[in-house]
């Protein structure tokens, strides 16, 4: 029987950088994200009679390398659960056409999603948001639609997702800027490392995380996007200011996204309501409502090299 499970992809307010324990992915900080409904991941799996895992991408079999990340997950799966068979797993991105980003937080949250149906483990939603966490930080937060926090935990049971509000009836959309541009890639991994062990700012971080999550709590539940916007982009401004302090320094910046940062501050100054978050690349996700994000779009349609994608709140895992 094949078992196939949906995660939608999350963009964090609130950005999860840094882990205190690196096996187990337990991070410093809680977080908090919005799930969105365009870019998503399809996950099955199956179990076969081999010794061995096979593992697609995009219905393309991956080689031993390129399959060795999962395949450590699902070896330490089986290893908790005391499970011996194997898997046939093909996971399928669903991102609207060249926006061209995968993402391991729908990634994750689909394959343990799936896994846990084809192992028949009838995980609950925290023990499922556990499972997606030893994948990948940020996929334990895509097991819920909406607002969701990850509460930081400090063992293995205690540090998993929980739903804000899965339906919020909010007039905000996020527009994701892709920079069409391959760009140098430090893993959010190695990145997160890199400031935890070499950032002098790293505990004032570990400190405004926690203040500035009480803040958008508030926010979110007063539906008051200018300041949820605020928020989330000092947020997202303080991490990146860790990889610029890190030794040796590096940035997820291009000029692009730069440029896209200057041209946000000019629209606000304008009247238009939109802010700047932006994870570990160079693309822009910009926070808005329906019509400022339409004024926004027009704006950044002009710039070469800047595809745009706009997305609505979306949904916690399905199964099908
Ligand atoms: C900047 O979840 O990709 O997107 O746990 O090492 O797999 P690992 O990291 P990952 O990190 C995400 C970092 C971020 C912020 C966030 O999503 O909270």
């Amino acid at each position: 029987m094949t078992k196939t499970a949906r995660a939608f992809t999350n963009i964090a307010l609130i950005k999860y950088w840094g882990k205190k324990d690196q096996e187990l992915k337990l991070p410093y900080t809680n977080s908090l994200s919005l799930t969105l409904d365009r870019f998503y991941t399809d996950t099955s799996s199956e179990i076969i009679d081999s010794n061995k895992d096979v593992i697609s991408l995009n219905d393309t079999l991956l080689n031993e390398e390129e399959s060795k990340r999962i395949v450590k997950y699902l070896d330490s799966t089986r290893e908790k659960y005391d499970f011996s068979e194997h898997f046939k797993i093909n996971s399928v991105n669903h991102v609207p056409t060249s926006a061209g980003f995968a993402s391991s937080a729908s990634g994750f949250a689909a394959l343990a999603a799936s896994i846990d149906q084809t192992m028949a483990l009838n995980l609950d939603k925290s023990q499922l948001s556990i499972l997606a966490r030893r994948g990948s930080g940020s996929a334990s937060r895509s097991i819920y639609g909406g607002f969701v926090e990850w509460i930081a935990g400090d063992n293995n049971d205690n540090s998993f997702a929980v739903p804000i509000d899965e339906n919020p009836d909010i007039d905000l959309e996020v527009l994701s800027a892709v920079i069409n541009k391959k760009a140098k890639k430090i893993s959010s991994t190695v990145g997160m490392e890199k400031s935890v062990e070499t950032s002098p700012f790293y505990p004032n971080w570990v400190k405004l995380v926690a203040s500035e999550t009480n803040e958008i709590k508030q926010a979110i539940e007063q539906k008051d996007i200018q300041k949820i916007g605020e928020i989330a982009e000092h947020n997202a401004m303080s991490m990146h200011a860790l990889t610029l302090s890190a030794k040796p320094s590096f940035t997820y910046f291009e000029p692009e996204t730069v440029e896209i940062i200057h041209l946000i501050q000019e629209l606000r100054q304008k009247g238009i309501l939109a802010y700047v978050t932006i994870d570990a690349g160079p693309n822009v996700k910009i926070l808005g409502t329906h019509k400022s994000i339409e004024q926004v779009k027009s704006y950044l349609n002009n710039l070469s090299d800047v595809t745009t994608v706009v997305a609505n709140i979306g949904h916690g895992i399905q199964y099908f």
